[in-house]
């Protein structure tokens, strides 16, 4: 499976800013190739980026959307509006938003479920916080979390699907999992998948890892084998920083 690395930049980043990330990443382009690169700038600089990422092979993503297609919903973006702008994926459950903004799983599952009407691809977030880790109970957390974003999900519509296991201890830390963990949590999460939706499954849907993500690990995360790709927050910054974390990445896949 091919890999897919998104940049989610968070609320960082105005226009004039996004322009020049954009047209240095551009520069380096043809270094991506078969790595799916995707970069999730904030909702007002999305126009910006898809006026520059069109026709190129870097791919566009949102960090949220609203579950209804339009209506009284004063500061909320909708699938329709995203996909207007060239937006392909979608980041849904991020733990910032479970956290900060009282995304709860009900919520989740509504968001998945609108995105994948409305044919955005989710990039589902899951992970344990600090003290569940610390309680043993990293497997269960993740099973309720994918559990119910999952429900009522077909095989056929869950083909497009990312997951992206993010400890939240690991977040912002610099302080990064264990790839060892990393790849059992990731391996637990395909143990899910195939429960839910079968063998092929697994075969088709993308597990990230995220947090602490940098040049220096993502090599050791990239080539595991229940691992396709990585959500980079930090690292996704500097249009240099992020373009050589993705080269060390296919290099780590590729040696
Ligand atoms: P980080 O963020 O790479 O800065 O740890 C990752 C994320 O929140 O997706």
């Amino acid at each position: 499976m091919e890999l897919i690395i998104a940049a989610n930049w968070k609320m960082h980043k105005t226009v004039a800013e996004t322009v020049d990330f954009c047209r240095a990443i551009l520069q380096n382009e043809a270094l991506f190739k078969d790595v799916e690169v995707l970069i999730c700038p904030p909702f007002t600089a999305l126009p910006a980026a898809s006026d520059l990422l069109r026709g190129s092979s870097i791919k566009l993503g949102a960090q949220n959307m609203h579950w209804e297609r339009e209506g009284a919903f004063t500061g909320e973006i909708s699938a329709p509006l995203l996909l207007d702008l060239g937006v392909e994926y979608v980041i849904i459950g991020h733990s910032e938003r479970r956290q900060l903004f009282g995304e709860d799983d009900s919520r989740v599952q509504i968001k998945m479920k609108a995105a994948l009407e409305n044919g955005l691809k989710p990039i589902l977030c899951v992970g344990e916080t600090e003290a569940e880790r610390e309680e043993d109970a990293t497997e269960k957390v993740i099973k309720n979390q994918l559990f119910v974003a999952l429900e009522g999900l077909s095989a056929e519509q869950a083909d497009s699907l990312v997951v992206a296991y993010e400890p939240v201890w690991a977040i912002g830390t610099g302080k990064a999992a264990l790839p060892r963990d990393a790849e059992t949590a990731s391996s637990y999460i395909n143990e899910v998948i195939r429960n839910k939706f079968g063998k092929e499954a697994v075969n088709k849907i993308r597990i990230q890892y995220g947090g602490s993500v940098k040049e220096d690990n993502i090599g050791s995360f990239a080539v595991l084998s229940a691992i396709q790709g990585a959500l980079v927050g930090g690292a996704s910054l500097e249009a240099d920083t992020f373009s050589a974390l993705i080269q060390a990445a296919r290099k780590a896949v590729l040696s």
